[in-house]
């Protein structure tokens, strides 16, 4: 594994790769690795011949009040995780690297951020939608890799990707989760120790929520409010939305039926956590 700080470096090396014909999978991460990263890179790994992992705390899509200076890191840890998952190229590079001085263009999104962290989070999708093309360009990559857990994520690189005709082939891979459920993330390092045993209770409650579905359930609201009443009832986190709409498109909708997200975030003292289920509904 070759790890690159320098973005014209690595995109140079990315070229003469493609000029010999090899195929990119590209992972875009913050570090701070687990194994829901590992899978990404696993599926990268089989489906690519070269593997670029990128790690970088991207300052433009955190708000004035959240975690980027606290954000976890151990890069000697993360380049372990890396070699380990047969990764090529490591980019790391410094925010000056990324953005210099001053950057002079951003990248808005128009659509699919009106709700759920797009909502409660402004200006966050167009900071994760201006790194990553950036990446994108350096990369070259043929194949990205993201996880369903950042479902709305998945959204909105997917309307990047075609609205930029970025020539990349988007792979959601699914959730990865502990073994008592709670989606793998590294803002879980953030949990209080009670708060870790109540954390597995917002899977539970998407749990319910596609029994209900199952026994024949359709209505969107009373579907919001089993789930509220599960994790009000469960845990002492504050709840921040749990919605459910048209997936990828996020639009709202009065009956369920077709491809659907059931989507929440809870904040407990130290960590936000999201989760989400995406079903298709007869
Ligand atoms: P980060 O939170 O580090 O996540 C990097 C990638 O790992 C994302 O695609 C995310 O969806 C995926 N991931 C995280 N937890 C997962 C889990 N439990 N199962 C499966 N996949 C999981 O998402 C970001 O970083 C940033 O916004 C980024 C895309 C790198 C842009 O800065």
């Amino acid at each position: 594994m070759k790890t690159f700080t320098s973005a014209a470096e690595l995109q140079q090396i990315i070229i003469k790769e493609k000029s010999n014909d090899k195929s990119v999978g590209y992972v875009a991460t913050m570090g701070f690795l687990h194994e829901g990263h590992a899978t990404l890179l696993e599926n990268a790994r089989k489906e690519n011949d070269i593997v670029v992992l990128s790690i970088f705390v991207n300052p433009l899509q955190f708000g004035p009040n959240e975690d980027f200076e606290t954000y976890p890191r151990d890069l000697e840890r993360d380049e372990n995780v890396a070699a380990n998952a047969g990764v090529d190229y490591l980019f790391y590079p410094t925010v000056n690297e990324m953005y210099g001085e001053e950057p002079s263009v951003k990248v808005v999104v128009q659509s699919r951020t009106e709700c759920l962290c797009g909502r409660q989070r402004p200006g966050h999708f167009d900071g994760v939608a201006t790194v990553l093309t950036k990446f994108f360009n350096i990369i070259l990559p043929d194949r990205a890799y993201f996880g369903k857990k950042d479902a709305q994520q998945v959204a909105v690189i997917d309307g990047l990707i075609q609205d930029f005709n970025f020539p990349i082939k988007l792979v959601a891979v699914d959730t990865v989760r502990e073994e008592d459920g709670l989606a793998k993330s590294s803002r879980n390092v953030y949990l209080l120790d009670d708060e870790r045993i109540e954390a597995k209770e917002l899977y539970q409650s998407l749990l319910k929520a596609i029994e209900a579905i199952n026994t024949g359930e359709r209505n969107p609201n009373t579907i919001t409010a089993l789930v509220r009443e599960h994790v009000e009832a469960h845990t002492n986190g504050k709840i921040d939305y749990i919605e459910v709409y048209q997936y990828p498109e996020l639009k709202p909708i009065e009956t369920l039926s077709g491809n659907i997200i059931i989507a929440m975030a809870v904040k407990f003292k130290h960590a936000r956590l999201i989760d989400n289920i995406t079903l298709t509904v007869e």
